[in-house]
């Protein structure tokens, strides 16, 4: 009885080692989960999906019209020009005409009195008025910078119904 049990318990050992040898020699090699492989064939995939899903109609139609609009105020003075290069700093919240944007909650702006645009900047500056929002674009602005904007904005017509008719195509 002794002997069996000695016998399978040395069966089993031997098994054992036999297995865990298989195991470790098991044909899963690295090259199989290489994760730069992987990586690489996931964004093949995805550039085909998108070339695939991609509209095809604005293929089709071969050209698609940009429509250029002039801009609405009449940049007559050397001031208004200046003002209408700020003025690109402040269309991501305030809109292009200054109708203002409520996912930014920034208020219309277009067409506001000029001093109240200067004086409101002036203010937000030195810190009389909160604004968090436009700290960073208020840093990079001169008395001067302010002055042409607000110029600027006063021009823009008093709604965005006004500044969308007001919109003519750019003459090429
Ligand atoms: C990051 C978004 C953002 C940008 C960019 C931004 N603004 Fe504003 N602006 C706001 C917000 C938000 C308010 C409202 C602040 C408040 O609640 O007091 C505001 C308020 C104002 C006001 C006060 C309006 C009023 O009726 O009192 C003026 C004037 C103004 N902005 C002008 C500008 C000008 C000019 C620029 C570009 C140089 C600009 N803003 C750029 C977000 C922005």
């Amino acid at each position: 009885m002794t002997r069996l049990i000695v016998f399978l318990s040395v069966l089993t050992g031997f098994i054992l080692i036999l297995v865990l040898y298989t195991f470790k020699t098991f044909p899963v090699s690295n090259d199989k989960f290489d994760l730069k492989k992987t990586e690489t064939t996931y964004n093949t995939h995805a550039a085909k999906v998108l070339e695939v899903t991609a509209p095809k109609e604005v293929e089709a139609a071969g050209e698609v019209v940009e429509v250029e609009y002039a801009p609405v105020v009449d940049l007559n003075t050397p001031q208004l020009v200046a003002g209408n290069k700020i003025f690109g700093q402040c269309i991501a919240c305030h809109g292009k005409g200054g109708e203002g944007k409520a996912s930014q909650k920034a208020p219309h702006i277009g067409g506001q009195y000029d001093w109240y645009i200067e004086k409101q900047l002036t203010d937000m500056k030195a810190g009389a008025r909160i604004n968090v929002a436009m700290n960073t674009i208020l840093k990079g602005l001169s008395p001067q910078d302010m002055k042409d904007v607000a110029a600027y904005v006063t021009k823009l017509p008093w709604s965005k119904e006004k500044y969308l008719a007001a919109q003519q195509p750019a003459k090429k």
